[in-house]
């Protein structure tokens, strides 16, 4: 028989899902990587440390989509997005552990700074989700727009011959645009300018960073 879960229970799968974001290579992905059957070119070694500083922030990226929703999973009703935001934090779970074996690919380490990251996007996504509904969905479609234009920008500076992370890059890509038509489709408010302004400025200081640290 199935016991119900007490509160020492959900404490424990809270920590539990923060260990499997925050510590590296414990996130499990359900797909296999997009880079699973690509072949790289060439690249020097200023090209290897650029793509991985790219990756880190990709990764980086990745953790606080993760505390985005577990921080909304928290607080949020979700009456009848629930199945949907679990999915799409699934593809989020898949995006980190792609991100993260391509980094190890470029010798490279994630970001020391990813449990600050983690903090400041978990406590927003749990303040939008007891806003309510269409407040948390709204934010969802806001941060999925801005990831989907910085992974267009990361796109572009990848050196040409790093063909793996192209292949990760490009599958979330499609991924984080269905995330955002599907939050809007479920009721998300559009956020207005000012707070996207400010969720942008969020975004530099965590790219400006991540990079080197
Ligand atoms: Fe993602
Ligand atoms: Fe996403």
């Amino acid at each position: 028989m199935l016991r119900k879960l007490t509160r020492t229970d959900h404490l424990i799968q809270q920590f539990d899902t923060v260990l499997r974001t925050l510590v590296p290579h414990a996130a499990q992905p359900s797909r296999p990587s997009p880079a699973a059957d690509v072949r790289d070119g060439e690249m020097d070694d200023l090209e290897r440390q650029h793509a991985e500083g790219l990756m880190r922030i990709n990764h980086t990226g990745e953790v606080c989509a993760q505390a985005l929703y577990q921080g909304q999973g928290l607080t949020a009703k979700l009456a009848d997005t629930r199945e949907q935001m679990e999915q799409a934090a699934q593809e989020e779970i898949d995006h980190l552990a792609w991100c993260d074996a391509r980094i190890e690919e470029l010798n490279g380490r994630t970001s020391y700074l990813n449990p600050l990251f983690y903090t400041a996007s978990f406590g927003l996504g749990a303040a939008a989700g007891a806003i309510g509904e269409r407040v948390s969905l709204g934010f969802v479609a806001a941060t999925e727009e801005q990831v989907g234009k910085h992974l267009d920008a990361h796109l572009d500076k990848l050196p040409i011959g790093d063909r793996r992370s192209r292949a990760v890059l490009e599958q979330m890509r499609e991924d984080e645009a269905h995330h955002e038509r599907w939050a809007l489709e479920a009721g998300g408010s559009r956020f207005p300018f000012p707070v996207k302004f400010g969720m942008k400025l969020m975004s530099k200081v965590m790219t400006k960073s991540v990079y080197k640290l």
